[in-house]
């Protein structure tokens, strides 16, 4: 999603901009663009790839010590050059933003009845010339112009500021959307993700809700919203400046799929050294909070919801704790009933979602203070704002469709199971040690799935030319069904749908005919034999079933049913060995399309608006 890149410095800062616009390339964008301040504004805006700006910036010999720059995924307004940022206004104020503002509409009309002239059709456009109007009333103040320009708008916004009458001066101001300032030697930075910078600088402060920033080559001084100079600290990055690489893999979602019997091993590393688990693995406090908590409500969205939704069977079924899990856009907006003493977990691959964001927000409104986030980017605004944390260890993920990310908010989620049990007197030490021992040997069960991977080429070659597909789960492994249907549907775009096997018959059996292959994860749990009479009836019309079943499941292959045997029963686990070879179907489905799996269409990778 949008993404926003600012130098402020004594070399040519054109380099800087586009180096961190690539470094932001992953998270999704349709246009990109920047301004430097040289003499004039020299703006440089283009459809599609960074590459293409980075072309378009030679060809125009572009060069500046002041600089913004901006990737665009559109909302207000299609794709094209002239609703890509940086938005001018007059030649004198240029603005990058990422967010949405709601009042859009009142302040265009305004501005037009000033004489503003509108050449975009995005709500950015109306901040540039709002700060305009301003800056001419401030005396050309250009602090004093975004202040008075940011009071006027609601909704969401990160943006920075440059003014060609203000050649060594970037300012910049944040409310809802992610900001942070890069602190260097003689030179200053800004950008919406720390990612954009680590080539330049790891030291970073977080600007705070409502913050404007006055950002010159040797100061930086940071305002509250009420107008008042604010010191906010100043952080070393924990993130590494090696770019994510592909080696020797084909697509990110392929690397990072085969990453995942690293990535748990890492988030697991701390948790599995002894037969026991310390509450402190989720926080120094983590203890106080959990002797407190008499239930658990996690908001996320999309697969980090598809998590969730597997913990909610952990938490009830062996820690004994209500349990709901909840998609964080409808959390946000409804009316709830308190429980000051739920545990709130937000889980979130990037920390940033808007709508998770909000929920933990809405949810601490309603007075909920035991809140907890499960994420993978130590630094994110989620992490931040949570009072308990558990940082997965999955490393960047690039491909939009998140894969370890999922397997490893997984295994953290299982070790706040096993804790919230053993708080609860549920859990035996040698039970304890049993589990333990289980998530030892669970990164290399991970590796043996993976070997599965050319039986799991051959069903997607199958799968390229289908229209629709159904996947089937039940108890803890519906949400894996669920998982696996939006993985396909996302970077293949084939049309599927996902459902508890018991409910087929109450209406989806409806669809089932040969043509429309059935996709079913067969564990050998309780619900086995109710799972077997389902595939009968699924058979009986004529349904093509493509069946990942553990070995103790004695499910084998027959006429109209196609079967990959995974190894035996994984108890509690088994939902995180089941969406590997979901994982690698929807791949190979997308490789056989042709679709761009890492990039797919329509879709960012973190989505910091609502
Ligand atoms: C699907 C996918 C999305 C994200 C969702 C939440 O493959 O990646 O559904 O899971 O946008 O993102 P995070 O986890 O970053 O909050």
């Amino acid at each position: 999603m949008c993404g926003i890149v600012g130098a402020v410095a004594q070399r040519n800062v054109v380099p800087i901009l586009l180096e961190g616009l690539r470094r932001l390339e992953y998270r999704g964008y349709d246009s990109a663009g920047l301004v430097v301040v040289n003499g004039g504004l020299q703006r440089v805006r283009s459809i599609g790839r960074v590459a293409s700006l980075t072309e378009a910036t030679s060809a125009q010999k572009t060069h500046g010590h002041l600089g913004i720059a901006h990737t665009r995924w559109a909302t207000h307004g299609a794709p094209t050059e002239h609703n890509a940022h940086p938005h001018v206004s007059r030649d004198d104020i240029a603005v990058v933003h990422n967010g949405i503002i709601e009042n859009h509409e009142a302040l265009r009309a305004r501005l037009r009845e000033l004489g503003y002239v509108f050449t975009s059709e995005t709500d950015t456009e109306v901040i540039v010339h709002l700060i305009h109007h301003h800056f001419h009333h401030a005396e050309h103040d250009l602090l004093a112009a975004v202040q008075l320009a940011v009071a006027e708008l609601h909704g969401a916004y990160a943006i920075g500021v440059v003014a060609q009458d203000a050649p060594h001066r970037l300012v910049c101001a944040r409310r809802g959307s992610p900001l942070l300032i890069g602190l260097g030697i003689e030179e200053n930075f800004i950008a919406s993700d720390v990612s954009a910078l680590l080539p330049v600088t790891q030291k970073i402060i977080y600007l705070e809700e409502g913050d404007v920033a006055d950002i010159g080559l040797l100061t930086v001084q940071i305002y509250d919203a009420s107008g008042a100079r604010v010191e906010r600290a100043s952080h070393v990055s924990e993130q590494s400046s090696e770019m994510a690489e592909l080696g020797n893999y084909r697509h990110f979602m392929q690397k990072e799929i085969h990453e995942q019997p690293r990535a748990l091993a890492d988030t697991l590393h701390d948790a599995v050294i002894g037969d026991s688990l310390l509450p402190e693995l989720f926080g120094f406090d983590a203890a106080e909070v959990f002797a407190h908590v008499n239930a658990v409500t996690i908001l996320a969205c999309g697969t980090s919801f598809h998590a969730g939704s597997v913990a909610s069977y952990w938490l009830e079924s062996l820690a004994g704790i209500p349990c709901r899990a909840e998609i964080a856009s409808e959390y946000r907006y409804r009316d709830s009933v308190p429980n000051p003493n739920a545990l709130v977990i937000t889980l979130s691959q990037s920390g940033e979602t808007a709508d998770t964001l909000a929920a933990l927000n809405h949810a601490k409104s309603l007075g909920h203070h035991y809140t907890l986030s499960i994420c993978n980017v130590p630094e994110s605004a989620l992490v931040r704002q949570s009072r308990l944390r558990f940082l997965t260890r999955a490393g960047p993920e690039i491909g939009v469709a998140s894969t370890k990310a999922f397997t490893t908010q997984l295994a953290a989620l299982f070790l706040l199971t096993l804790l919230l049990a053993k708080q609860r007197g549920r859990l035996d030490a040698a039970t304890e040690a049993r589990h333990i021992q289980s998530l030892r040997e669970l990164p290399g069960k991970v590796a043996q799935v993976l070997a599965l991977e050319a039986e799991v080429e051959r069903w997607a070659e199958r799968f390229a030319n289908k229209q629709h597909a159904l996947f089937l789960g039940r108890g803890m492994h519906y949400p894996i069904a669920l998982e696996g249907a939006l993985k396909l549907k996302e970077i293949s775009y084939i049309h599927a749908e996902a459902y508890p096997a018991g409910e087929l018959k109450h209406g989806p059996l409806a669809l089932v005919d040969k043509d429309m292959p059935v996709v079913t994860v067969a564990p050998n749990d309780t619900l086995l034999e109710k799972l077997k009479s389902n595939l009968q009836e699924v058979r009986a019309r004529g349904g093509e079933l493509y069946v990942f079943a553990d070995a103790d499941s004695h499910i084998s292959a027959s006429e109209g049913v196609h079967v990959i045997q995974l190894a035996e029963h994984a108890g509690p686990l088994s939902p995180i060995l089941h969406t590997i070879p979901l994982q690698m179907l929807s791949y190979h489905a997308a490789l056989q399309k042709g679709t761009d799996v890492d990039k797919p269409r329509n879709l960012a990778k973190s989505v910091t608006v609502e």
